[in-house]
């Protein structure tokens, strides 16, 4: 072979190496770029905290319903058609706790039928247990008006706190002189991060009828804008309410 051959197969040589090159390096990006993208849509489908969008349609009736935790604008939501996953479990809040124990304080200051014990978190398997005793008593039609199916109550976020008067039953439970209007708690509880999350007149949006004592922590800025809105917490969020999907 001539030189000049050599020298011109040698530089074929030499960009057909250099091509096989950039396209292995080209696939090895796009792989890695392709196996990043996958890890990160498996996280958002656990931890939806990302999400601004309802995570529709679940169907809280069949036994594989994901039970997804729900936030929207970084708020965790727990009604009828947001469910929690049965192994979360983180306690009760200490902030949340901290600012319950204030408003006990200043409620009692105030002269309201308070006292420092309440019902605050509640795990997967304690809101099963008390529902199901429910149930056996008063039939899930009923039930379904007052306490939350395992899995949808808020006291599983250690968010929730029921008060609880001098009696040690819950506060103003059957008081049919409550009004909203006049109750101290339900004018001061945005004071200490907290809202009424209950109210007769609000049952179709909320799911429940009206519960005087169950509180739900949101921080002071947030509960005092739902407060101020006058709105319930899902159309505040502007997230849907009401009913189990089933
Ligand atoms: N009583 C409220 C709705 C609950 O069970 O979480
Ligand atoms: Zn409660």
């Amino acid at each position: 072979m001539s030189m000049e051959l050599k020298s011109r197969s040698f530089k074929l040589e030499s960009a057909v190496i250099l091509l096989a090159a950039l396209v292995l390096l080209a696939t090895a990006f796009l792989l890695a770029l392709y196996l990043r993208t996958e890890r990160q849509n498996a996280e958002l489908s656990w931890r939806s905290d990302t999400l601004t969008d309802p995570v529709v349609p679940v169907d809280s009736s069949s036994s594989d319903y994901p039970k997804l935790m729900f936030y929207k604008d970084g708020v965790l939501v727990v009604n009828k058609k947001h469910g929690l996953p049965s192994d979360y479990s983180p306690g009760e809040n200490e902030e949340a706790l901290a600012s319950l124990k204030n408003l006990i304080a200043a409620g009692r200051a105030a002269g309201v039928d308070l006292i420092n014990s309440w019902s605050g978190f509640r795990s997967y398997e304690t809101q099963a247990l008390l529902y199901s005793s429910y149930v056996a008593q008063d039939g899930v039609a009923l039930v379904d008006t007052y306490s939350a199916r395992p899995g949808f109550s808020e006291h599983q976020t250690g968010l929730a706190f029921d008060l609880k008067d001098s009696t040690g039953d819950l506060y103003r439970i059957g008081d049919s002189t409550y009004d909203p209007a006049t109750d101290w708690v339900a004018l001061h509880a945005h004071e200490y991060g907290f809202i009424v999350r209950y109210f007769d007149a609000t049952q179709a949006i909320t799911g429940y009828g009206g519960e005087p004592w169950h509180l739900r922590y949101l921080g002071i800025d947030l509960a005092g804008a739902v407060y101020n809105s006058g709105l319930t917490l899902e159309e505040y969020l502007g997230v849907p309410g009401g009913g189990y999907v089933d």
